[in-house]
């Protein structure tokens, strides 16, 4: 009994691992594997599609810039507004789960990775005051050999973008898109690791499990609520 348990935990792991494999992007490793001396990034240490030396890139504030691609054409970035451009960076470079999301034309990007409407929401806020030029990032630029320069004026993000839906679904083209679930969704911290079974629907749909995985975000979630009705009363 002991080893048929072991023999299905083992068989539902490797469904998931199995899979792995990076993006076929620049810096992307050919599969993850664990990365000591991370500087950013470091939720994918364990299992990295980057080498540690890529991270190093991402340590600085302000980032001027990765590889070619400017960070600070309408000025300096906000290190809250900042923060959120680095946990994407980092999921795109690093996270060996984004490669479930590979586009089916192009193996360096990513399409629809289901985000959590709070990481959107929150990102939103983050950088409702910092400037932008290109609403979306990836084609919105004249590029020449000294990068990416705006096309339009500088705006703030709240005018840019309508609210946090529309920065997710926009700004990085149709790499991302906000869940409908709470649950069912990525928000970039250790959570991900655990949901990304029932996201995938690879485990049987038990609802015990199901509501184990997603326990800790819920929780999370209402801590916020509470607060927030704290902070309103
Ligand atoms: C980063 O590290 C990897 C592995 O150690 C190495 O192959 C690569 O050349 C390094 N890249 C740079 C830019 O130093
Ligand atoms: C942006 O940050 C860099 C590095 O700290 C600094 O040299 C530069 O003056 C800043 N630019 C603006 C417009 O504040
Ligand atoms: C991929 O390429 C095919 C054939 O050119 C096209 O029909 C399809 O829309 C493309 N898919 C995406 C997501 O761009
Ligand atoms: C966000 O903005 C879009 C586009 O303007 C709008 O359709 C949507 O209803 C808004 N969502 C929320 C939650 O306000």
């Amino acid at each position: 009994m002991k080893i048929l348990v072991t023999l299905l935990v083992y068989g539902a792991l490797s469904a998931v691992s199995g899979q792995q494999t990076c993006l076929l992007g620049k810096h992307h490793k050919a599969s993850p594997s664990a990365e000591i001396g991370a500087q950013e990034c470091v939720l994918y240490a364990e299992s990295s599609c980057c080498y540690a030396n890529f991270t190093e890139k991402l340590s600085q504030s302000p980032i001027i810039k990765v590889d070619n691609y400017y960070w600070n054409r309408c000025g300096n970035l906000s290190k809250a507004c900042e923060a959120y451009m680095k946990k994407i960076e980092c999921f795109y470079q690093c996270s060996p789960l984004a490669a479930h999301w590979i586009h089916p034309n192009m193996s360096f990007a990513i399409e629809h990775v289901p985000l959590c409407q709070s990481f959107c929401d929150s990102w939103f806020e983050a950088c409702r005051s910092d400037l932008v030029c290109a609403r979306d990032w990836l084609v919105d630029w004249i590029v020449d050999e000294n990068g990416n320069h705006c096309k339009n004026e500088c705006i703030p993000y709240h005018q840019m973008y309508a609210n946090g839906t529309d920065l997710c679904q926009t700004a990085w083209g149709a790499s991302f898109e906000v869940s409908s679930s709470a649950c069912h969704c990525l928000d970039m911290t250790e959570t991900d690791r655990n949901v990304i079974k029932y996201i995938l629907g690879q485990e049987n749909s038990e609802e015990s499990g199901e509501q184990e995985a997603c326990k800790p975000r819920l929780q999370k979630l209402q801590e916020q609520d509470e607060k927030e009705e704290d902070e309103n009363d």
